[in-house]
């Protein structure tokens, strides 16, 4: 089945099928072909050009022939650190923070991801799937075509478990590529507060080899910070994990200078995320591995806490990339346009480099770079279209005002 696009306005985030990600000088460059065309062929992207090049032949094969009439299309967001799958909410808590509380003071008195651990435990499978669900729908609506999500709410061998099947079942069920991530040093569990030790021994010892056996996780987390886990605990996680196959992507420098990238770099994490309190020594760190600095403002601007350095990184020649952080404590949004327009203004990346951030980085962050996160030949077609936009500019600049208009996922529309 062939799909032919005509008339588009501009294709933006074009690229050649080898390229994975882009490092430094390179996000500058979001190329894009105003006025052009895009050939689809089943699940993938089988060619594009400008208008002006379509020959009849391009056309007589196509089944089916979309005009566009000057609409944008945009490669879908590649969102590569969340935490979607969690019941209820945690609104008593924001209310508490306007109130004067710090995310940490909540988190000491056992709130925080304690209380979202309770909520989930007294939550049926079905139920938690829908309630996720809802957001999975809501992210996709708003152009994400690929999302990393992590367990971390269970704290418990059973719910760990629960959060993962959940999480296999929206990669079966959802119209999106799913990575799943698990995260059981999170918080230290309730029946082992104090003894954060034995939580690590559970972590290392029983759930790592259940999930590792059941082949529920792609990748292992730990939040590595101040007042959670610490980096000789990361280091003993990241161990156990390696012999199940599972590649580290590490919770660092949220909330302190903690340690995290250095161990991630280790242990050659996918990608450190967070990184509000980034120094120049983490930076040259970074430099010499092929970790993916991930930066999620989303969660600066809720918990008002610093921006990450994106600028020094980009500086030093780093591939970052932006995420949502998608969480019900410090990030809930998964929007990832606002993400990129916080980084526009607060971080002052260009929106070409906020968008590379968001879509080929997003992608090589969760190892997808060869699949998604640009439109290239041989890449899946997976892409949301806008309407005629008057620049880039303008796409994040307006940033609540709805111009999505349509979202593909293997070469259809989904929504
Ligand atoms: O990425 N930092 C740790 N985990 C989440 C927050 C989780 C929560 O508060 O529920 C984050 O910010
Ligand atoms: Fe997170």
């Amino acid at each position: 089945m062939k799909t032919l696009l005509k008339n588009i306005g501009n294709l933006v985030g074009v690229t050649d099928a080898s390229v994975t990600r882009k490092a430094g000088e390179a996000m500058w460059n979001l190329d894009s072909f105003s006025d052009a065309w895009l050939l689809i062929e089943d699940d993938r992207i089988l060619d594009f050009g400008r208008s002006h090049e379509l020959t009849d032949v391009f056309v007589a094969c196509a089944d089916k022939i979309i005009d566009m009439n000057g609409q944008w299309v945009f490669p879908s967001f590649c969102d590569s650190h969340t935490h979607v799958v969690y019941a209820g909410n945690r609104a008593g808590e924001f209310l508490d923070k306007i109130n004067g509380l710090s995310y940490e003071a909540i988190a000491k008195r056992g709130g925080g991801i304690l209380n979202s651990a309770d909520l989930l435990h007294a939550t049926s499978e079905d139920d938690l799937f829908e309630q996720a669900m809802v957001r999975v729908r809501e992210v996709i609506a708003k152009g994400t075509g690929a999302i990393e999500i992590k367990s971390g709410y269970g704290l418990t061998v059973a719910d760990e478990l629960k959060m993962l099947r959940v999480i296999r079942r929206i990669r079966e069920s959802a119209p999106v590529e799913v990575k799943s991530t698990f995260l059981g040093a999170h918080a230290v569990g309730r029946a082992y507060q104090g003894r954060q030790d034995d939580y690590v021994g559970l972590v290392c010892e029983e759930m790592i080899p259940e999930v590792g056996r059941q082949r529920l996780a792609d990748y292992v987390d730990v939040f590595c910070d101040k007042g959670f886990f610490t980096p000789d605990d990361t280091a003993r996680i990241l161990e156990a994990a390696a012999k199940w196959g599972m590649k580290p992507k590490i919770h660092a420098n949220e909330l302190d200078v903690s340690g995290g990238v250095q161990v991630g770099v280790a242990y050659n994490a996918v990608s450190v995320d967070h990184l509000e309190r980034t120094t120049q020594v983490e930076i040259d760190i970074l430099r010499d591995s092929s970790t993916v600095p991930t930066i999620l403002p989303g969660a600066s601007f809720f918990l008002g806490m610093p921006y990450g350095n994106a600028k020094g990184m980009m500086e030093a020649g780093l591939p970052v990339a932006l995420a949502s952080d998608y969480n019900p404590g410090s990030s809930p949004s998964g929007d990832m346009r606002f993400v990129c327009a916080l980084a526009s203004i607060r971080m002052k990346l260009t929106p070409s480099q906020a968008i590379n951030a968001a879509t080929i980085n997003g992608a090589a962050a969760m190892e997808l770079g060869h699949a998604a996160g640009s439109i290239a030949v041989g890449k899946l077609a997976n892409f949301f279209t806008t309407e005629p936009l008057p620049s880039l500019a303008f796409f994040l600049y307006a940033y609540t005002t709805p111009m999505i208009t349509a979202v593909w996922h293997r070469g259809q529309a989904v929504g």
